[in-house]
C-alpha cells in the first residue's frame, strides 16, 4: 500500500493532488496521509497486542499537535524527553498516565513539571538524576515512578549518531550498575522503582539486535523481581526502522513476535515507543525548482527547500528518494538537489538521476514524516515551513507557514 501514487503522470497524495495543494499553501512544505498514518497506527498497535502492553509514541519523530491528536484519539500514549515535548502532548489531549520521560538531563522544572502532570514513570539514565527526581518529589511531597534505562551493551547496527546502546553511549546505565541502582532507589522516600527501560537505537532493520538485548534486560528483569522488586513495566523503547532506499526492516508483527516469545515468562506490561515507524513513511518534503543550474562540470537542481526545513541528509548522509510531482517526457539528467543555504552540506540528495523536470515544477522529497519538521530549524532566517494533511480527497493545513514577523519573535534591540 502506498499513499503517494501516480495518477496520469501526476503525483498524489490519498486524492488529492499534490500541485493543487502547493498552489494553496506555496513551497516549501510537509504533506502527511493521514490514512498512512492510520494504517501505520494499526499495524502496529494489532502487533503489539500479542501481549500486554502499553504503546507511547515517540512525541520527537514528529510533534505536530493534529498528529498527536490522531494517534492519541486512538488510545496511544506518549515518549517524551523534554518539558517541550510534554506540554505539546498535553495540549494534543494525551492521557498522561501514559506518558514515560527519557533522557539524560532533566532539568528540576522539568521534573516538578511531569510530577505535577502525574506522568506514568520517569526513565531515570543517571544515579544523580534518581537523587534529582527523589529530591523534587520530595519538596512536592509525591512519590515519583521511575525505571532506569538500562544499556545492554548491544550494536544496533545503524547510523553511529542514532545508536545508543553500546557501553559508551551516553545513554543509560550500564549493566553491571543496574542491581546497585535499584538498591539505592529502594533506599529513597520519594521514588517507587515500577520498571526498567532499554532502547539501543534508531532504524534497526534487523531483529537480532533486538533479540540480543531483550534476552540480555529479560534476565535482569527476573533477579530484580527475585530481589523483591515489583517491575511492572518493561520498556523496551523504540527504533524500529523504515524503507528509506532498499532496507528491508522486519514487519511490527515480526519483531512482536519474537519478543513475546523471549518475554513469555514475564507477567509485567511492555512499552513501546515506536516513533519513525509510524510517522516516516506517513509524510513527505514538496519543494520547487528555483533553476537548473550547469556549472559547467556538475549539474544542480536547486529547490526552495534547504537543509534547514530536512536536515538527515547533511547531518547523517541520510537518503531520502526524491520524485518529481509531474512526470514529463524528455532526457533523464544526474544532479545534486540542493536547497538555497549558505553551506556546502545542504543538499536534499547527491548525484540523483532525475527525469526531465523544469523550473516551477515540484519534487517530493520521500520518507519525510519522521525527524522531518521535527528537527526543522530557522537557520540562515528561513521561516519554518507549512505542515499539511491529507484525508482522502481533502487537505489540512496543520501549521501555518512562518512569516518574518516570527523569525525575530522574543528579540529585542538591546544595544
Ligand atoms: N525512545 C527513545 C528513548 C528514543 O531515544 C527514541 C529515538 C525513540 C524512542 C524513537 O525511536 P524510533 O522509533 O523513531 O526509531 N534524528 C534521527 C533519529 C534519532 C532518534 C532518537 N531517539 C534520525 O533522523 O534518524
Amino acid at each position: 500500500m502506498n499513499d503517494f501514487i501516480y495518477k496520469n503522470n501526476e503525483l498524489f497524495c490519498e486524492n488529492a493532488r499534490i500541485a493543487d495543494i502547493a498552489l494553496e499553501v506555496g513551497t516549501p512544505f510537509y504533506l502527511y496521509s493521514e490514512a498512512t498514518l492510520k494504517r501505520h497506527f494499526n499495524s502496529f498497535n494489532e502487533s503489539s497486542k500479542v501481549m500486554d502492553s502499553i504503546v507511547c509514541y515517540s512525541v520527537k519523530a514528529n510533534s505536530n499537535l493534529s498528529i498527536l491528536r490522531l494517534l492519541f484519539n486512538m488510545g496511544w500514549g506518549a515518549d517524551v524527553v523534554s518539558g517541550g515535548e510534554l506540554f505539546r502532548a498535553i495540549k494534543a489531549g494525551v492521557d498522561t498516565g501514559k506518558v514515560v520521560y527519557s533522557g539524560v538531563g532533566k532539568t528540576e522544572a522539568e521534573i516538578e513539571y511531569a510530577l505535577k502532570s502525574d506522568i506514568l514513570m520517569f526513565n531515570v539514565e543517571s544515579i544523580p538524576e534518581l537523587y534529582a527526581i527523589d529530591k523534587v518529589a520530595s519538596s512536592m511531597n509525591k512519590k515519583a515512578r521511575i525505571s532506569f534505562r538500562i544499556n545492554p551493551n548491544v550494536d544496533p547496527k545503524t547510523h553511529p549518531y542514532i545508536s545508543t546502546g553500546l557501553k559508551k553511549s551516553k545513554f543509560g546505565i550500564g549493566i553491571k550498575q543496574a542491581v546497585p541502582a535499584y538498591e539505592s532507589a529502594a533506599k529513597l522516600k520519594n521514588v517507587l522503582p515500577v520498571g526498567l527501560d532499554c532502547h539501543i537505537g534508531s532504524q534497526l532493520t534487523e531483529i537480532s539486535p533486538f533479540n540480543d538485548a531483550v534476552e540480555i534486560i529479560k534476565d535482569l528483569v527476573f533477579r530484580l523481581i527475585k530481589d523483591g522488586f515489583d517491575i511492572k513495566y518493561l520498556d523496551l523503547g523504540g527504533g524500529l526502522g523504515i524503507t528509506y532506499e532498499d532496507e528491508m526492516p522486519p514487519h511490527p508483527s515480526t519483531y512482536m513476535n519474537s519478543i513475546k516469545n523471549i518475554l513469555k515468562d514475564y507477567r509485567g506490561t511492555v512499552i513501546f515507543e515506536p516513533g519513525r515507524v509510524i510517522a516516516g513513511n506517513a509524510g513527505v518534503f514538496v519543494t520547487k525548482i528555483l533553476y537548473n543550474k550547469d556549472s559547467g562540470s556538475k549539474k544542480f537542481v536547486i529547490v526552495d527547500g534547504a537543509m534547514n526545513d530536512l536536515i538527515r541528509p547533511a547531518l547523517y548522509d541520510a537518503y531520502h528518494e526524491i520524485i518529481p510531482a509531474i512526470k514529463r517526457e524528455g532526457t533523464k539528467i544526474r544532479a545534486d538537489v540542493v536547497g538555497p543555504v549558505c553551506e556546502s552540506g545542504d543538499f536534499l540528495g547527491k548525484d540523483r538521476t532525475l527525469p526531465h523536470v523544469e523550473e516551477g515544477d515540484l519534487l517530493a522529497v520521500l520518507s519525510a514524516g519522521a525527524y522531518g519538521f521535527s528537527m526543522s530549524s530557522n537557520y540562515n532566517s528561513r521561516p519554518r515551513v507549512a505542515e499539511v494533511i491529507v484525508s482522502g480527497n481533502n487537505f489540512r493545513l496543520i501549521r501555518k507557514r512562518e512569516e518574518y514577523h516570527d523569525l525575530i519573535k522574543g528579540e529585542s534591540i538591546n544595544v
